[in-house]
């Protein structure tokens, strides 16, 4: 089997991170969510992957390379705009020819392994087989029509009144006959080709489609509470006391409470960090309290009582005077594009001078 990683796209949803960042790069307890998809999928024994890529091509190739780290070959399919998923399949057919494959969105991660999700599919008669979750807000998301047989019956893009509570999770598995099938549709109401429309072309000509429903969880990480979501799920995952600092950080009269990570060249001088905190590569956290957020590579946060709920942007930072904070200004939840600054200094003077 092929593996189709689709990391193109726009990535609205995560303005301002990704004016400057492709969304799969966006790092989860310290790594690329990019990086869990592609460890996921060799692990599955799918080695053979290509990676489709728009504006930010150049930073997933250099995240990513040739995949020789993986043990992969990886190679590389430019999409003009993201035109849809389906679209990406198109653009894709060369490398795809064929074969059966995966295709696996490259801003999606879940639980489950996937080598059981792949499982026989190759020698089954399934012309596709999805997954499928249970969500709360079946309106942001491809939804499956299911009978009472527990056959999928219709899926719809993003509907307004949604069928029924099952999402398509961001993995597909797909034989040849898509192909034909992401040739005969059209650009839907929001001008995209969708792969959800192919795969009905495909319901509707009788073809075999199998789904499983997916336990543990899973987050299309493309927003920042799913992406903090996804930070603390993977988090609790590290062993023992969950407290993971590399041996070139510095931590001093700090408490750390797990599960934490902390990479290289950080430093932590007088505060108070954790749960579920990512601490990237030089980052400097001095006179604060930080818990459930994502500091990439190079930010700061300096003398601030509470910092919740956050993500910063490389080189971002938010700086302000520590102990002097009146409590109610104090407690900060931001998402900071890279290199942005927020100054919370302002911000005391005001409440001290209205009392
Ligand atoms: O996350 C699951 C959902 O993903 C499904 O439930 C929906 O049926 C499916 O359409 C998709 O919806 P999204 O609106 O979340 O897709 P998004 O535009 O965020 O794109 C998903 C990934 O695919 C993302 O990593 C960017 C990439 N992409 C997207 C488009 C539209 C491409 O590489 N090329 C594209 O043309």
């Amino acid at each position: 089997m092929k593996g189709l990683i689709l990391s193109g796209g726009s990535g609205r949803r995560l303005r301002p991170l990704t004016h400057t960042n492709a969304k799969q790069l966006v790092p989860i307890a310290n790594k690329p969510i990019l990086h869990y998809v592609l460890e996921d999928l060799v692990s599955a024994g799918v080695t053979n992957i290509a990676i489709v890529v728009g504006d930010t091509g150049d930073e997933v190739r250099a995240s990513v390379g040739d995949g020789s780290r993986w043990g992969a070959t990886v190679a590389y399919v430019e999409q003009s705009a993201p035109l849809g998923l389906a679209h990406a399949v198109l653009v894709a057919q060369d490398f795809l020819a064929d074969d059966p494959f995966v295709m696996y969105l490259g801003d999606n991660m879940f639980e489950e392994s996937l080598d059981l999700i792949v499982e026989g599919f190759v020698d089954s008669e399934e012309a596709a087989r999805l997954l499928l979750a249970r969500v709360d807000d079946p309106c942001a998301f491809g939804v499956a029509n299911v009978d009472s047989s527990g056959a999928i019956v219709g899926l719809v893009e993003k509907p307004t009144d949604p069928p029924s509570d099952l999402a398509l999770v961001g993995v597909y598995l797909f034989t040849a006959a898509i192909h034909e099938a992401v040739r005969r549709i059209r650009p839907s109401a929001r001008g995209e080709l969708e792969i959800t429309d192919a795969i009905q072309l495909l319901i509707d000509d009788g073809a075999n489609i199998n789904h499983r429903v997916l336990e543990g969880w899973w987050i299309d990480t493309g927003k920042k509470d799913p992406l903090l979501a996804c930070n603390r799920l993977v988090l609790a995952r590290l062993p023992g006391d969950g407290v993971l600092v590399d041996d070139d950080a510095e931590v001093i009269r700090s408490t750390l409470v797990g599960p934490v990570v902390v990479a290289a060249g950080a430093r932590i001088v007088d505060s108070t960090v954790g749960p579920s905190v990512a601490v990237g590569a030089g980052c400097r956290i001095e006179g604060s309290t930080v818990d459930d957020s994502v500091l990439m590579d190079g930010s700061s946060i300096m003398g601030q009582q509470m910092v919740t709920g956050s993500v910063l942007g490389r080189e971002a930072g938010i700086h302000g005077v520590g102990g002097q904070l009146d409590r109610r200004s104090s407690v900060l939840s931001v998402l900071l594009g890279d290199h942005s600054l927020v100054d919370t200094t302002g911000v005391v003077d005001e409440v001290i001078s209205n009392g």
